[in-house]
């Protein structure tokens, strides 16, 4: 019997690379992306025992990204049983702040990237009355953050978009899910300011993904990692919005120096 597939973008390092081997390890293939083809491969090798490996390199920043990952994912001919639309990246800085390049950049895979995977792979997963939509939000989707305004906005947008989506796909046999991480050890976040005040918050890849992985499998909407996230999360719901963005604001300044957005690192406002 053929295995179930699981093609997941960003798979080349943090998050991604977790959920990779989550999906391996519980019985998928899978088909994996990013630019990075090194880090693929070696994805292929560290799993290459439990499952088969596709690889698609593709720059989902460039306009042409999914259409080039969609038509890689045609050739091969496998259903997609799957799509973990994890791939994104962040700027910190005033927005006003931010090149022009880095708003397209976070535009395009964040949002535009995200939503033309799920729109082209959809009716194939309706027709067969199977398939599951991962799509990694953040906390920050709760929430405004002044200093990270762009990246919050488009993690809001994936936050929203799935939710409605998984009213929109009620009685099809196909799930949508946000995984709503906090912050996370990756290479993203990798340069810290304040470890006493991050530190509680911080999770761990691996946790994230199982995490997720546990949500997507159970049809869960929104899944938050981490007591510590609930609680946050929670809490800045019943409170004014000029205070949440306001905190949001100095503990985003206050944790970490930078951000890496992808091979560019954007620094963090005083
Ligand atoms: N780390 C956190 O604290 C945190 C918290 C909440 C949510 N998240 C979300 O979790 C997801 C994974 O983030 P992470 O922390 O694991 O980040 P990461 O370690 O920087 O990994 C990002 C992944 O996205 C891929 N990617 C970036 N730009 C791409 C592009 N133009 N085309 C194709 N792939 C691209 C990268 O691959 P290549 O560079 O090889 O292309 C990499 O595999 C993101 O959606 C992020 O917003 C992260």
């Amino acid at each position: 019997m053929a295995k179930p597939v699981a093609l997941v973008t960003g798979a080349s390092a943090g998050i991604g690379y977790e959920l990779a081997k989550v999906f391996a390890e519980n019985g998928y293939d899978l088909i994996v992306s990013a630019r990075r083809e090194e880090r693929l491969q070696q994805l292929a090798e560290d799993v290459g025992s439990l499952c088969s490996v596709d690889i698609v390199v593709a720059d989902l920043g460039k306009a042409r990204g999914p259409a080039t990952l969609l038509e890689a994912v045609a050739k091969l001919g496998k259903p997609i049983d799957v799509l973990v639309n994890n791939a994104g990246i962040a700027a910190s800085g005033p927005f006003q702040s931010l090149k022009r390049s880095q708003v397209k950049s976070i535009l395009q895979v964040n949002i535009r990237a995200l939503t033309e995977l799920t729109y082209e792979l959809l009716p194939d997963m309706i027709a067969r009355e199977s398939g599951k939509i991962l799509n990694v939000a953040s906390v920050v989707s709760f929430q405004p953050v002044p200093g990270m305004s762009l990246y919050a906005a488009s993690k809001a947008f994936v936050l929203s978009f799935t939710e409605s989506l998984s009213e929109d796909l009620k009685g099809s046999g196909v799930t949508s899910t946000a995984l709503c991480p906090g912050p996370t050890r990756t290479e993203m976040v990798a340069d810290i300011k304040n470890m006493e005040l991050a530190g509680p918050f911080m999770s761990d890849a691996r946790q994230v993904a199982q995490e997720g992985f546990r949500a997507c499998m159970g049809g869960e909407v929104v899944r938050i990692p981490g007591l510590m996230n609930q609680a946050m999360v929670t809490w800045s719901q019943y409170q004014p919005r000029w205070l949440v963005r306001f905190l949001s604001g100095l503990a985003a300044r206050n944790s970490f120096n930078s951000v890496n957005m992808g091979q560019t690192k954007a620094s963090m406002p005083e």
